[in-house]
């Protein structure tokens, strides 16, 4: 079975897509593994870093987007029903084994879904909460379901802020990473995250563990990065701060207009070496994080 990793942070611009897209793409293209990344953000700005806007536009018409999925979770009576595979791209970038599920730049309307589940739960308060949470204890998983078996690595690429998906997503997955900077406002944004996460723990809805921090200096001084990274590293234990830090660089930006990853437009670049380095890193964490488990838990 596949494991499912959130890429998350509270805070945006902080890395998620770029790390999501260039470690998604060395694990398949230098090791072998099959990929799935799922662009859970409605800016899709992964699904934009993988593929041409006039794709993703045709992708759209043919209702073969995320969209599509959470629609036929949310109204299973729809008579339009494409399955995942169906939808999901594959060998995107022409790399083998790396997959795409295409986000959608509108994935649910709040409103209707709200009505939907408050005339199910028989117009009570009570029964709507326990309906909205169970709707959020299943939708990412219903959807990955018929495919986790095909991975061995699910990506999950998330929006900034705490949303019904993100939750959902969160809930899915069996441990996660936080891109940050190394500035004050980040922190914040992964102390938002952390208490999200163990409020889910708390009532028992996910058994997440994080995998680590991965620090993008994104042109922040050193100086105060390094205050910020010795905080994080007394906060979580140092073994959760990555090595592995992926600096400012122009080809990573660049990348974006290709629709590729950097690893693959400038693969000697100085970006695309840290996200091969931090793979290594990836690949060495998780082994270590699943060794210190009690089984059963993953
Ligand atoms: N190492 C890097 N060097 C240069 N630009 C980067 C780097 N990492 C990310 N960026 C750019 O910074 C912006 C934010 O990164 P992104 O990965 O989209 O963050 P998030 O997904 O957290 O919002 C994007 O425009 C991206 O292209
Ligand atoms: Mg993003």
């Amino acid at each position: 079975m596949g494991y499912v990793i959130s890429i998350v942070n509270m805070k945006g611009g902080v890395g998620k897509t770029t790390v999501t897209v260039n470690l998604a793409t060395c694990l398949a293209k230098d090791r072998g593994m099959r990929v799935l990344i799922v662009d859970l953000d409605t800016q899709i700005n992964a699904t934009l870093s993988l593929m041409a806007p006039l794709h993703f536009a045709q992708l759209r018409k043919e209702n073969r987007t995320l969209k599509q999925l959470v629609n036929q979770v949310i109204q299973p009576t729809n008579r339009l029903i494409i399955p995942i595979q169906d939808i999901i791209q594959r060998n995107i970038c022409k790399v083998n084994g790396l997959d795409l599920l295409p986000g959608d730049i509108e994935l649910y309307n709040d409103f209707l879904l709200a009505a939907l589940l408050y005339s199910k739960a028989n117009n009570s308060q009570q029964d709507f909460e326990k309906s909205w949470n169970s709707l959020e204890d299943y939708l990412v998983r219903k959807i990955l379901n018929p495919v986790i078996n095909n991975y061995d690595w699910i990506l999950l690429d998330f929006p900034p802020g705490d949303n019904l998906l993100t939750r959902s997503g969160i809930i899915a997955s069996h441990f996660y990473l936080i891109p940050a900077k190394p500035e004050p406002l980040s922190v914040v944004g992964m102390g938002i995250l952390e208490a999200h996460i163990k409020k889910l723990k708390t009532s028992d809805r996910t058994r997440i563990n994080l995998l680590g921090i991965i620090f993008s200096s994104l042109g922040h001084a050193s100086t105060m990065a390094a205050k910020v990274k010795n905080r994080v590293s007394a906060d979580f234990g140092e073994g959760k701060v990555f090595n592995t830090e992926i600096p400012t660089n122009v080809a990573v930006a660049k990348a974006v207009d290709e629709f590729q990853p950097v690893v693959l437009t400038e693969p000697t670049s100085a970006g695309a070496k840290a996200f091969t380095e931090l793979t290594k890193e990836f690949l060495q964490k998780f082994s270590n994080t699943l060794a210190t488990m009690p089984p059963k838990t993953h």
